[in-house]
């Protein structure tokens, strides 16, 4: 019998973790991993075995998070945190989360190949829920992590009326032990993460990494236009309560409006009922997702849409509610922490690191609120994300390795 071959801790080891987690879907034919789901125990399973080859002690905490800890030179030794998420969204691509929670796995693996001593310990987190697919509710792992767990979203449902509670239990999980997932924020040194940019701007500088300034802040809404479903012929055009017509104002208009602000908006879940061909439709149900790089900007954006809705409803006989599932706040990297990732790509030949604004969401906006964070990005094909088509380069990846291990020992002291 021959023996396993030695883990590599290179970039093609990473990247065909990265195609074995891809297989790990509750769809055929294409990636979807939500959170406490049978894809979300394998993927665990999978990681912690990785964890472990790399040295890591691996185990699965309160909220379903994969972690794995390297001891520091002593028991109260501060420790660093790596990581990123092992969740998706529905019709993924390979990498947003994943790349960056087995690239911290493999930085693990090769300063423990090289015999290097780290004055502190290293925790490496695949956190369980970023996306916030399931539930509405995003960065579940981080906030528990973080310890910002909020217990009025044990109530929220998923498409199939299971509650958090409910879930968690399914899944093995105790849900009045979630806390113990925290972690004091007193021996934590801070937070550093990897990820692709999922958007074009590294690539249109010709560049393989970046290094990120800030993340902008995020608001999320689940937004209902209710009116009287009818005849779709019979009824006079002056009689109708169509909530559709309502609701697509309100679509054009968040365009329109977050556009001219310099935000981000998008409606990326709509659903009208009861959703036949014949029938006006009486309610509909769609989403919102704002953002921008000042919380001030997103709340008054969030203002104009909403007194629009409210004027397009007024104007059809129409009733407009809301829920707000998600927000948070805009936050700026660490300094120090910025500068050792500044200091890897620099190392890897680049003199002159380009800064940028992260638009999409990471769970170090919710470890934000535990410790100071830092992030190494990686150009990503055509800055295309959230799709089958996500695609990294392997010199890339190589890079972005050395880039993220030589951050680590910056911040350990080890090159000055
Ligand atoms: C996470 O990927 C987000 O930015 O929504
Ligand atoms: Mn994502
Ligand atoms: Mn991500």
């Amino acid at each position: 019998m021959s023996a396993e071959p030695a883990s590599t801790h290179d970039a093609a080891e990473v990247l065909a973790r990265c195609d074995v987690l891809a297989g790990i879907s509750a769809a055929v034919d294409g990636i979807e991993r939500s959170y406490l789901t049978p894809e979300h125990a394998r993927t665990n399973w999978t990681v912690g075995e990785w964890m472990a080859d790399a040295g890591l002690a691996a185990w699965q905490d309160a909220a379903g998070n994969q972690r794995g800890s390297l001891a520091g030179p002593t028991a109260d030794a501060p420790v660093l945190l790596l990581g990123s998420h092992l969740d998706t969204v529905p019709g993924a691509g390979k990498y947003d989360g994943v790349l960056g929670t087995i690239m911290a796995i493999a930085v693990v693996g090769r300063l423990r190949a090289r015999r290097i001593e780290l004055p502190f310990g290293v925790e490496v987190l695949g956190f369980a829920d970023e996306e916030g697919t399931r539930f509405g509710r995003t960065l579940l792992g981080s906030c528990a992590v973080a310890g910002t767990w909020d217990d009025s979203w044990w109530g929220l449902q998923d498409a199939h009326g299971v509650t958090m509670w409910d879930a968690f239990r399914a899944f093995g999980l105790d849900p009045s032990r979630v806390g113990e997932a925290a972690l004091e924020p007193s021996r934590v040194i801070g937070y550093l993460e990897a990820h692709i940019e999922q958007g074009p701007l590294l690539q249109d500088a010709d560049r393989a990494l970046g290094v990120v300034r800030g993340i902008m802040g995020a608001r999320r809404f689940e937004l209902e236009m209710i009116g009287e479903a009818g005849h779709a012929g019979g009824m006079p055009y002056g009689r109708r309560r169509d909530a559709l017509l309502g609701a697509s104002e309100v679509v054009s208009a968040v365009e329109v409006l977050a556009r001219d602000a310099g935000a981000v908006g998008t409606v990326g879940k709509l659903r009208a009922f009861p959703g036949a061909m014949n029938v006006i439709p009486g309610r509909v149900e769609f989403s919102l997702d704002l953002r921008a790089e000042s919380d001030a900007v997103r709340d008054d954006v969030w203002r104009e849409i909403e007194e629009t809705a409210r004027k397009a409803a007024a104007a059809r006989n129409l009733a407009f509610e809301v829920s707000e599932m998600h927000a948070a706040r805009a936050t700026q990297v660490g300094k120090s922490l910025a500068l050792a990732v500044e200091a890897g790509i620099r190392a890897t030949g680049d003199a002159e690191p380009m800064y940028l604004l992260s638009k999409a969401g990471h769970d170090a906006m919710a470890i934000a609120d535990l410790c100071d964070y830092a992030m190494l990005f990686i150009r990503c094909k055509d800055g295309i994300s959230h799709h089958r088509d996500e695609a990294v380069r392997a010199d890339d990846v190589e890079v972005a390795l050395d880039a993220f291990e030589w951050a680590v020992l910056e911040l350990a002291g080890y090159n000055s």
